[in-house]
């Protein structure tokens, strides 16, 4: 039995996707603990590249069961959305998904407030998602949230007529915003009863059987470390824990159940919306590099749920080395190593300057992060194509001294290697 918590340890998008899809069919179940439609996985079915916002990446698969447990935010319109598009695919969802009816729904207003919060937040904004997914949790911890358990409740009307109240005093007197219908909320609610509510389970009973059944149980992360609300560079951050300690809060398991925790990150450093990125060399808002250029066009680096350009930069072992520290992580899979193929020399940050004092970690404050400078180690680049290799002793010289000292800084084996977008691009270390 093997029971792996597979997450991002930098700031998103570092292809868990294809991760979590190699590892799913040595799997029973693969259940999502955190996060909601800001996540994008891409995945291919037969020909088309399809991009899965909720639900586990298992869901190809014929013998797992995909599981969306209570620290996910779950919007009915996008879910459903993601349902009839694998249904058209001939893929029956109903008999392998699972969603907790704890899941917290996001309403037309979530979206709303996120929307306007961030116009009214001008050049200061955090670049979200707009998908609904900070207040959605801050209703959760604010206790007025409504979850897909509450659908049948018999003070739902006047929760939902509450809520507008207040939410619509916010858009409408505070950031100058227009106000929610109750209709439209209504037609989110009625969406979820029909189509979420016959998917609804009670998640941690259902692992609890599946693990002392001794099933395989892949906990599948979304965004990435950088991104907790907690230990990442806020306030430039998602609102959930992305933590690997985040999927036992966010599915009801104790930490017993774990054997494994795969960091997933790619060889250089990428980044989406605003925010602190010390390693950053090149931005669609005008900073240029070569190498950052090369990382941004070769990587195909735009965001998989917004389509953003990201930004990109070198690998920041400070920044893997912290989520090492915070995730336990008991091993690390790094992809898109082929995308450095061709550079001349290929830097690693080991470590910050701020003012002339050398950190070791990341200070807490955004604005601090900001001011460092990184303290570089250059090794040399390659020009040999690594794309699609899959034995690492074929890897260039240049290539295996890199991972090396990748293992060394952070503190973590390399398990796996990804060296292209297919499935079989993969090294298994
Ligand atoms: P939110 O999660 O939409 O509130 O966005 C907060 C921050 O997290 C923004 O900087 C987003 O770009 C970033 N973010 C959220 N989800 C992802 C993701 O799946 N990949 C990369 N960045 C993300």
């Amino acid at each position: 039995m093997t029971n792996t918590i597979a997450i991002g340890i930098q700031w998103g998008d570092e292809g868990k996707g294809k991760i979590v899809d190699l590892l799913a069919p040595k799997m029973d179940v693969v259940a999502r603990f955190q996060g909601g439609p800001n996540a994008g996985h891409t995945l291919v079915i037969g020909d088309q590249k399809t991009v899965l916002n909720h639900i586990p990446s298992g869901i190809l698969h014929a013998n797992i069961l995909s599981l969306i447990g209570n620290g996910t935010v779950v919007d009915p319109f996008r879910l459903v959305e993601e349902l009839d598009m694998l249904i058209a695919a001939g893929i029956p969802v109903a008999e392998r998904l699972r969603i907790s009816d704890r899941c917290q729904l996001i309403l037309p207003y979530h979206r709303a407030l996120d929307a306007a919060r961030e116009v009214a937040k001008g050049e200061a904004k955090i670049g979200t998602t707009g998908r609904g997914i900070g207040p959605c949790y801050e209703d959760k911890t604010a206790r007025r949230g409504i979850r897909l358990v509450d659908l049948n409740a018999d003070d739902l009307d006047a929760r939902i007529d509450e809520n507008l109240r207040y939410v619509n005093f916010m858009l409408v007197e505070f950031l100058g915003a227009e106000a929610v219908s109750k209709a439209a909320v209504v037609e989110a609610l009625d969406l979820a009863r029909e189509r979420l509510l016959p998917l609804a389970a009670d998640v941690p009973l259902i692992l609890h059987e599946n693990i002392k059944a001794g099933k395989n149980i892949l906990y599948e992360g979304a965004q990435g470390s950088m991104l907790d609300v907690d230990h990442g560079t806020y306030p430039f951050v998602t609102s959930s824990n992305t933590v690997a300690g985040a999927a036992l809060a966010g599915l009801g398991v104790g930490p017993e159940q774990v054997d494994e925790v795969l960091g997933i990150c790619k060889a250089y450093t990428t980044r989406v919306g605003s925010g602190p990125f010390p390693t950053e060399l090149y931005n669609a808002d005008g900073m240029e590099d070569a190498s950052g250029q090369h990382m941004a066009e070769k990587g195909q680096e735009f965001g998989a749920t917004t389509g953003r350009p990201r930004r990109t930069g070198w690998f920041d072992a400070v920044v893997v080395q912290h989520a090492v520290r915070i995730n336990g992580v008991t091993g690390l899979a790094i992809t898109k190593l082929d995308v450095l193929d061709g550079l001349e020399e290929v830097k690693l940050c080991v470590g910050y300057e701020h003012h002339g004092r050398r950190l070791q970690s990341i200070p807490a404050c955004a604005k601090a992060l900001s001011e460092c400078v990184p303290v570089y180690e250059t090794l040399a680049g390659w020009s040999e194509n690594t794309f699609g290799l899959t034995d690492v002793n074929k890897l260039p010289e240049a290539a295996k001294k890199l991972l090396q000292r990748i293992e060394e800084v952070c503190g973590s084996p390399v398990k796996m290697l990804s060296t292209g977008p297919d499935r079989d691009h993969i090294c298994h270390l």
